[in-house]
């Protein structure tokens, strides 16, 4: 009991915590990381705050955040439990991946997800392929507004969502297509649903879910969402052969025929429609965000976008396709992208972790069960690290030579065992979507609009406030 006391007496610091609602009342839930930063001054690195009964830690800055994901990646693997996604069909033995408690089950689902994502030839067109032909029907799409001003924030949602269509089941869309128009919307309308401070506390307090109709009617779009996928997986059920493997639902198909031992390993049903939520959720709205920040600062920085055109014109021309292959030769497009993401910064606070076992870090005792919040934004900001951190200035990713480099306070993925699984697809996405839409279009303010604002809105990426823009075509 003493030594479990004396342990207690090096957890971390934070400020001060009234009854029932802990320090709630401390945090900005619609932009949690600038009351961190606020919190990180007076308290340092790691500090703990409490959601009603739930403990929170917050790591800050690049040397915590490596050292605990990187160097103590077990100790903090594990992620808390979210009373908030129960109605969608995550509990115990379904969980998907995001949400997945750290064991074997995740493991599996992970490994599946990685190993379809990297193997995604399937017969018909490589991965690349389906990204550089999307990239020229979102080329269309922009042509087709005939340099007027427009708002291109669904144009690449459509673009990006199109890409996990094909992935998870086998197909695109047309942009025009209702269906699709109701997917795209529900899926920024699920993600919207979980920020604020109603959702927090009702997974601090559970049984508050458990009041009829309450979680219908405050996630009513993830509800929508979650039947959109059963009908398309139901379909595709339907329509199944074994001897032709369509997309990762057919793998996953594949991988419950097997039976019991697959089963346990995660393979089952109501895994399937989580696995592929999970992919919409967390691989459509994080590319499309950091598109939409890359045009946003193409509009305020003109000769930036000038210089990109110039690499782009030298190195593949007006005509042939951008291909992957090209990135090597592209160092300053290269370092235009990276800095969009380091200064965009559209997973400000990541996704919460939870301690898998009693640990340390710095000197600071961090018990098993504790929820941590992992500070992306102070990373990709860390004062101590970039040279202009509160600047786009995408020589942070050049050397003095003009190469591309990648400092290692690069972190827009999250590191150690939860990295993000979607890193290269997302990497392809930026590179082919950004260069095509560069190499056809110069993207201007139109004179009526305002400049655009550089803070974002958060719902938990961190996404522009919407602006307008025109595309001229080169
Ligand atoms: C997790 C960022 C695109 C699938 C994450 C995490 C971050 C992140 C910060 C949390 C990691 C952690 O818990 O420490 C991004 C960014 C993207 C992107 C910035 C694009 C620019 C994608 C794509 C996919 C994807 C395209 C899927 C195809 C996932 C999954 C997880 C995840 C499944 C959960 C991993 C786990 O819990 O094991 N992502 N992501 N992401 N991401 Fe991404």
């Amino acid at each position: 009991f003493m030594k479990r006391r004396k342990k207690w007496s090096r957890y971390p610091p934070g400020p001060a915590s009234l009854p029932f609602v802990g320090t709630m009342f401390s945090i900005d839930f619609h932009k949690p990381h600038h009351s961190f930063s606020q919190l990180q001054k007076k308290f340092g690195n790691i500090f703990s705050l409490q959601n009603c009964w739930t403990n929170l830690v917050v790591l800050n800055g690049y040397k915590t955040v490596k050292e605990a994901l990187v160097h103590k990646s077990e100790d903090f693997a594990d992620r808390p439990y979210f009373p908030i996604y129960e109605h969608m069909g995550y509990g115990e033995n379904s969980e998907g991946i995001v949400v997945a408690r750290y064991g074997h089950v995740w493991k599996e689902l992970r490994r599946f997800a990685l190993s379809t994502l990297r193997n995604f030839g399937m017969g018909k067109k490589s991965l690349e392929e389906r990204v550089v032909e999307e990239a020229g029907f979102l080329c269309s799409a922009v042509k087709s507004k005939e340099g007027k001003s427009f708002d291109i924030h669904v144009l690449l949602n459509n673009a990006v969502c199109n890409i996990i269509c094909t992935i998870v089941f086998g197909d695109r869309f047309d942009y025009g297509d209702g269906t699709f128009k109701r997917l795209s919307q529900l899926v920024q309308d699920s993600l919207d649903q979980e920020t604020g401070f109603l959702p927090q506390l009702l997974n601090a307090v559970p049984i508050l879910v458990r009041i009829p109709g309450l979680p219908q009617k405050v996630f009513q779009g993830q509800r929508e969402l979650m039947d959109f996928i059963d009908v398309v997986i139901d379909k595709h059920m339907k329509t199944w052969d074994p001897a032709h493997t369509r997309d990762l639902t057919d793998v996953f198909l594949k991988e419950m025929e097997k039976g019991k031992a697959a089963e346990e390993n995660g393979f089952h049903y109501n895994n399937l429609r989580l696995v592929a939520v999970d992919l919409f959720t967390a691989g459509s709205e994080t590319s499309s965000t950091t598109l939409r920040w890359a045009l946003l600062y193409m509009l305020l920085h003109p000769e930036i976008q000038s210089k990109v055109q110039a690499e782009i014109d030298n190195v593949i021309g007006r005509e042939r396709p951008p291909t992957m292959k090209d990135q090597a030769s592209m160092p300053y497009t290269n370092a235009v992208i990276h800095e969009v993401q380091r200064y965009g910064d559209i997973a400000p606070v990541g996704l919460p972790h939870m301690t898998y076992r009693d640990t340390e870090l710095q000197g600071f005792f961090i018990p098993k069960g504790t929820t941590i919040i992992t500070n992306l934004s102070s990373v990709l900001k860390d004062e101590t690290l970039w040279e202009k951190p509160q600047e786009f200035y995408p020589e942070h990713f050049l050397d003095t030579n003009g190469q591309f480099v990648k400092p290692e306070a690069f972190l827009p993925f999250s590191a150690g065992r939860r990295a993000c699984p979607g890193e290269q697809l997302a990497r392809m996405e930026l590179f082919l979507f950004f260069t095509s839409l560069l190499q056809k279009f110069t993207f201007v303010l139109p004179e009526d609009q305002p400049r655009p604002r550089e803070d974002g809105h958060f719902a938990l990426t961190n996404s522009p406030h919407p602006y307008m823009l025109r595309a001229l075509p080169r």
